[in-house]
């Protein structure tokens, strides 16, 4: 029932404030912290029921990330690092470590740039997720030294059906495996020393978007006899295949499906090593495929973990933890087709990288409502690079908003809404585009979003100029709910009839967290509850409370 259509039935609706009953506290921010000020527990991924969430200090944690541009891993930039990531209010850096700064010459290892950012993180309480710039990064070695990517006797390119040399290294090549696997190793085992009491780093990953451009696989040789030859017993026990050639078994898919395997294999043994040495949680990101349309891979990545090979990737890298999409695309069908795509039982949804420029920030709320363990735009430093048009034209605190002030939000209910959101009692919704409003099932409730409304009165919702708003709804309990957002009015329904004569709600209180415990500040009702919730540009998080009468 709309609560306007109730105000014109002359009934008064809101009851009496009631302090409703919180939510059982749970460890804030450091909460779990050892007497000596150090996390006493490792970051790790649970699961549960087919969900998932990143402990942190042993308990559910919300990655609101941030990542830098590619070139700002140097101590010179790093103040221009922090100002960004503080404005968005993100609670954790991304950045690269990449092989060619820390094993410039062949066996000398450097790891002064990653205490210097270790150092600074803690200095300003922030996380850190790193990311390993090996073999792979957006398909070549660039971030390789040179005396890898100079070096093709040793460490063999891909090579294309016509001859053609790629950029990209051959996945098939034990010297390359060797000596990445080497230096990823010997990264892993300085972070154990310098971070396995304190635990900034929350989470690594190993390589960047691998794949390979303008080939579909390697047919050097070398790879052709292996792809001559069977398929592996565990790809073909895992899908459930019969035996036989790539050819036999894949047909069309064969080439694709061939690399997709062994660059995951590789991959696989780097991070098996790596967490040899220092188990952290681990995972890949992915550079995208249409998520609609059957591509020819030679017009992606081909290889890496896009949505038609995450089987292939799943079975071939078990230490990989999982697959995070990288969403540069603005389009609301696109965003969350891949959402829906890289979010499975055997895989925790975590948006590794996404676009920097306000459209995207919205997304952050559907990628909750998808049980996202994390969202984290890329490009967020004051360096002046732009990545327009994948990201926004100019970075500064003004374009940054939108990101922040969804951080905020969030932000100040992270370990509520990542608790709810393992226990599946999390929903949320972006502003579409070719309509303007969007339906959340609770279950014993729905509840409309609609976007571009007046605060007060009924309408046609028309949308915000530009898209903008979200929301967020936890359920706490029974018949009791969160809800938080921007640039939406909320509005419930019962799906099932309960009580003589209907539903109503009992109170909305707004209010806020702290230490894990709800804060009371005020009662909302009249004005601010006949015509829906509406959330303007202000953070607020409201407490619902359903009851039937
Ligand atoms: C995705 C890559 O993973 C990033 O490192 C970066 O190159 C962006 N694309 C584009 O700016």
């Amino acid at each position: 029932m709309r609560i306007s259509t109730m105000k014109k039935a002359g009934r008064s609706l809101l009851m009496a404030a009631t302090m409703l009953a919180g939510l059982a506290p749970v460890a804030h921010t450091r909460g779990a912290q050892a007497a000596d000020g150090h996390s006493a527990e490792m970051p790790r991924l649970v699961r549960e029921d087919g969900r998932y969430a990143l402990m942190v200090d042993g308990a559910p944690y919300l990655v609101l990330g941030a990542q830098a541009n590619n070139s700002s891993n140097w101590p010179s930039v790093l103040p221009q690092v922090w100002p960004a990531v503080e404005q968005v209010q993100a609670n954790t850096l991304f950045m690269p470590i990449a092989w060619q700064q820390i094993e410039a010459t062949e066996g000398k290892f450097d790891f002064s740039f990653l205490d210097t950012l270790l150092a600074q993180a803690r200095e300003h309480k922030k996380h850190l997720v790193l990311l390993w710039f090996g073999t792979w990064k957006n398909n070549g070695p660039s971030y390789a030294p040179n005396w890898v990517k100079l070096d093709n006797d040793r460490f063999p390119r891909v090579v294309g059906s016509k001859g053609v040399m790629r950029g990209s290294l051959s996945p098939l090549a034990p010297a390359t495996l060797d000596a990445d696997r080497k230096a990823f190793v010997a990264f892993m085992r300085h972070l154990k020393q310098a971070d396995g009491q304190q635990h900034t780093v929350l989470m690594v990953q190993v390589e960047n978007e691998t794949g390979t451009y303008g080939a579909v696989r390697d047919f050097t040789p070398m790879a052709q006899k292996v792809f001559e030859g069977k398929v592996p017993d565990d790809l073909v026990k895992a899908l459930k295949k019969q035996p036989g050639t790539w050819k036999d078994v894949f047909g069309k898919d064969a080439d694709e499906f061939f690399h997709a395997y062994y660059i995951a294999r590789f991959v696989d043994q780097v991070a098996a090593a790596g967490k040899a040495e220092y188990p952290i949680p681990m995972y890949v990101n992915a550079a995208l495929r249409d998520p609609f349309k059957d591509q020819d891979p030679y017009s992606y990545s081909s290889g890496g973990p896009t949505w038609n090979v995450l089987d292939i990737w799943k079975a071939a890298a078990p230490s990989i933890d999982l697959i995070g999409p990288d969403i540069y695309d603005r389009g609301y069908d696109f965003y969350i087709k891949t959402l829906e795509q890289y979010k499975r039982p055997d895989n925790a949804l975590f948006v590794a990288e996404t676009g920097n420029d306000s459209v995207y920030a919205r997304y952050v709320f559907a990628t909750l409502g998808h049980q996202g363990i994390g969202f984290a735009p890329f490009g967020i430093d004051y360096t002046r690079y732009v990545n327009y048009p994948l990201g926004a034209a100019k970075i500064d605190a003004e374009a940054l908003e939108p990101f922040t002030m969804n951080f905020k939000l969030l932000g100040s209910m992270n370990r509520e809404l990542a608790a709810l959101s393992l226990k599946g009692k999390v929903w949320g919704a972006s502003e579409p585009t070719a309509d303007h409003s969007n339906t959340l099932d609770l279950g014993p409730y729905k509840a409309t979003i609609s976007y571009g409304l007046p605060q007060f009165g009924d309408a046609k919702p028309t949308g915000n100029d530009k898209p903008c708003g979200g929301v967020v709804i936890a359920e706490m309990a029974p018949n009791e709910y969160l809800v938080a957002g921007y640039h939406a009015r909320v509005d419930f329904a019962q799906t099932i009839k309960a009580g003589k004569n209907g539903f109503m709600i009992a109170s909305v209180e707004e209010g806020h967290f702290e230490n894990g415990k709800w804060v009371f500040e005020r009662l909302w009702n009249g004005d601010q509850t006949d015509y829906g919730l509406n959330f303007t540009s202000i953070p607020q998080i409201l407490k619902v409370r359903f009851a039937t009468y």
